[in-house]
């Protein structure tokens, strides 16, 4: 029976539902009307590739996607970390939804009246506990918006107009006011059938010394803080003047916990997903202000440093991370701590800076928001960012100091496992430092070997250049999937291979080709008459397995090689040049020009695709 097969399939499920609520029919129907793709897309972004889509999979963390959803058969599955179903399945593991919560989710989705389904005793309380704190949020916030706009709240009008906020934004963001005297919203809660018990529990009041209830919030500026789905959750109240605390915000309840909500995303996730990126900010007024001009993909993390559960939230919406802190020593410290994980977790980060230690809300009111857009579009990449800082922390007018810098980011550049984005990285660190390539190569073949070392049992891995990898992935690639020859060839074909032994065998595997011959990478093997490339090619066809998205590992290696050969045929054709000038040449020192602009054309577009996103694909 569909049901029951259905139930036991998810574990934890079973003991709540009794099989039979809804019919059969009704589910099977649910199924056909939703597009799992649409379903899965609110919460991951998807590409499309070929006939499914592919994303970084919300169940594990991971930098590149391996999470494929199938619109055919209606499933998902992640080739990294396993877990796989259907539409059902997915709600129920990612939400956290029971199964007769996922019907229903889908069934609103889709505009289908559902049966009649008795609900669980457990969570109907449970529902309707936090519908009750819920409504009790609401009211506060409409009592503190119209105090805002009455005789008492005047000066708390005026500050905030003085921050210079409009009234739509005001009512945007519904802020109020907090009254001064010690028990005024208490009382009128209680005077609401609102119990103390419920006022303490979610945080709105406080025991005093005298054991009596008063009011956490006096006198203050009041900024609701909602979910997701745009219910309140807690509020952020700032003080009129110089006192502190400056802010007081909601203590952890059971509808707010600090460090996992994120100010202003109710408001601001259509347009975070619309323009596929984020700006995250500080502070409130910092989302308000960029609000009011006009930027609306900002979210406040309300001072906290930005938390795992922070990055997984936005992930429904986005995968490039604008960071945007205080300009501060604060700020900046604040800003590097923790983004290593947030980019383990698979976010694009870019660090965004702020000129002048100012704050967001500081620069957008005084500089506009054309000024802003323009410093969010040269932010930097993490890496970037790091060396930046790391140069104005070492001399590097000295040798030595920039040795220190650049051996400081080979944890970095090492983690960076894609060989292309990985070269970008070490030609951006090299170009930054005016230190070549290969002396950045030798630092880190230095690390790699230190860091080996103490492994005397296992055998020795020789570490592979970035150059060397991508010639033998192009290898095993070619022979597994001879259609690509011809795209290799045309960038170059056996010129992209540099390593002899490598570049031997790819021309005898090409030649057999040419001649009509449909060969194995086994009879390659035969085939070739030294022992040395045999060798090679057999360690090349036993290493791991081609990954799932093998497509952009190879787009990967061949921009990689073709950079290179692009570089060295700008270097011969720079010597030709230099030669026909001392010869008088002057023909022929124009079309070497030319031909040159052209080159480093190519090689600038290719460079520039690959520095800003990190990979191309
Ligand atoms: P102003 O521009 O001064 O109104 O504040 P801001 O929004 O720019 O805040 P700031 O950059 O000073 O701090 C960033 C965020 O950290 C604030 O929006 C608050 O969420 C939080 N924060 C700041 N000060 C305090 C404080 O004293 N206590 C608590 N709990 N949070 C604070
Ligand atoms: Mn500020």
């Amino acid at each position: 029976m569909y049901m029951a097969k259905k139930i036991s399939n998810t574990g934890k499920v079973v003991n709540k539902v009794m099989p039979g609520q809804i019919p059969e029919e009704f589910i099977n129907d649910l199924r056909h009307r939703v597009d799992i793709v649409a379903v899965i897309g609110e919460f991951v972004p998807l590409k499309k590739q070929g006939r499914n889509y592919t994303g970084i999979c919300p169940f594990h963390g991971e930098k590149t996607p391996s999470f494929v959803v199938s619109p055919d058969k209606q499933i998902f599955h992640c080739f990294g970390c396993g877990k796989g179903g259907n539409v059902f399945s997915f709600l129920i593991e990612k939400d956290a939804m029971s199964f007769p919560e996922a019907v229903e989710h889908l069934a609103k989705r889709a505009g289908i009246a559902l049966p009649n389904i008795a609900v669980s005793p457990e969570k109907d309380k449970r529902d309707s506990l936090m519908k009750r704190y819920f409504d009790i949020n609401e009211k506060t916030a409409k009592y503190y918006e119209q105090l805002l706009y009455d005789s008492s709240g005047k000066e708390a009008l005026r500050y905030l107009q003085g921050r210079g906020l409009k009234t739509d934004v005001l009512e945007k963001f519904q802020l109020g006011y907090a009254p001064a005297g010690w028990d005024m919203l208490t009382n009128y809660l209680r005077g609401e059938d609102i119990t103390e018990q419920e006022l303490l529990t979610i945080g709105l009041a406080v025991k005093s010394k005298k054991g009596t209830l008063i009011d956490r919030f006096r006198n203050r500026v009041m900024y609701p803080i909602t979910n997701e789905t745009g219910k309140i959750i807690g509020f952020g109240g700032r003080v009129l003047d110089n006192s502190q605390p400056k802010y007081l915000n909601s203590p952890d309840t059971p509808l707010f916990s600090k460090g996992k909500q994120l100010y202003g995303l109710h408001l601001s996730k259509g347009s975070v997903r619309e323009q596929d990126r984020v700006i995250i900010m500080e502070g409130y007024m910092d989302v308000i202000t960029a609000w009011q001009n006009g930027l609306t993909n900002v979210v406040g993390t309300m001072g906290t440093a930005l938390t795992p559960e922070h990055v997984r939230l936005l992930m429904r919406y986005t995968y490039n991370t604008f960071i945007c802190f205080d300009a501060d020593n604060a700020g900046q410290k604040a800003t590097l701590r923790g983004l290593d994980t947030l980019q383990e977790q698979g976010c694009n980060i870019s660090v965004v800076s702020i000129p002048d230690s100012k704050d967001p809300d500081d620069f957008i009111r005084k500089e506009g928001r054309a000024r802003f857009t323009e410093i969010v579009e040269r932010a930097h990449n993490l890496l970037e960012y790091k060396l930046i800082k790391l140069m104005e922390q070492f001399n590097t007018q000295t040798v030595s100091g920039r040795i220190q810098v650049v051996q400081e980011l080979i944890p970095d550049i090492l983690k960076t496992k894609s060989p292309i984005a990985r070269q970008a990285c070490i030609q951006m660190v090299g170009e930054r430092l005016s230190f070549p390539e290969t002396a950045i190569h030798a630092e880190i073949r230095k690390a790699v070997s230190y860091q080996e070392a103490p492994k005397e049992n296992s055998k020795t891995v020789r570490f592979l250049s970035a150059q060397e990898k991508a010639q033998r992935i192009l290898i095993k690639l070619t022979l597994e999937y001879p259609e690509l020859i011809g795209e290799v060839e045309e960038n170059g074909g056996k010129e992209l291979f540099k390593i002899a032994l490598l570049k031997e065998i790819y021309q005898n595997h090409y030649v057999i080709r040419q001649s009509g011959h449909n060969i194995k990478a086994n009879d390659l093997i035969t085939l070739l008459g030294d022992s040395a490339s045999q060798k090679v090619l057999a360690e090349i066809l036993l290493e791991n397995e081609l990954p799932e998205d093998w497509k952009r590992i190879y787009k990967d290696c061949l921009v990689l090689l073709r950079l290179e050969l692009l570089q060295q045929q700008i270097n011969h054709k720079n010597n030709m040049m230099l030669d026909m000038e001392k010869q008088g040449e002057a023909t022929k020192v124009l079309q070497l020009m030319a031909s040159i602009q052209q080159l480093v054309k190519e090689k600038h577009s290719l460079a520039t695709a690959l520095r800003k996103g990190g990979n191309l694909y």
